[in-house]
């Protein structure tokens, strides 16, 4: 039921440093960094041949990000985001075979738009998960 692996999430204290190295080493193709209040980060993607780097910074007091990068100084991989057709469908299957959605449990718009929603990671081997609808 799962579609395709849309993006590794990879918190970062300096979103424009950490894509820099991406561009200078790999010659990757870097996008501008996008702010995202309502997720508390600052986003930037890198576009792979056959996914993304989605690297985020923290954006506010409030921030998740904040919190991951007090426990992983040097920054680490966040999150993987997979792709549903039905973001709904998906979350309440998802919700009858035992797992947990973060927050109030409804889809938020993601950065470039997309509804997305998170689930918990201790329900899928200590990952975080994003569902994206695409
Ligand atoms: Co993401």
């Amino acid at each position: 039921m799962l579609g395709r692996l849309n993006h590794v999430g990879i918190a970062v204290r300096d979103v424009k440093a950490a894509a820099e190295i991406y561009r200078t080493a790999f010659g990757a193709e870097v996008c501008e960094p996008v702010e995202a209040p309502q997720h508390g980060v600052v986003a930037l993607f890198v576009t792979l041949p056959n996914t993304k780097i989605e690297f985020i910074q923290p954006l506010g007091e409030a921030s998740p990000v904040a919190k991951f990068l007090a426990r992983n100084p040097d920054g680490g991989i966040h999150h993987l985001c997979y792709e549903v057709p039905d973001i709904i469908a998906a979350r309440d299957d998802f919700i009858a075979r035992g797992a947990r959605v973060l927050g109030d449990g409804e889809p938020k718009v993601g950065v470039g738009g997309a509804l997305a929603l998170f689930l918990h990671p201790k329900d899928f081997s200590g990952a975080l998960i994003e569902i994206k609808q695409v």
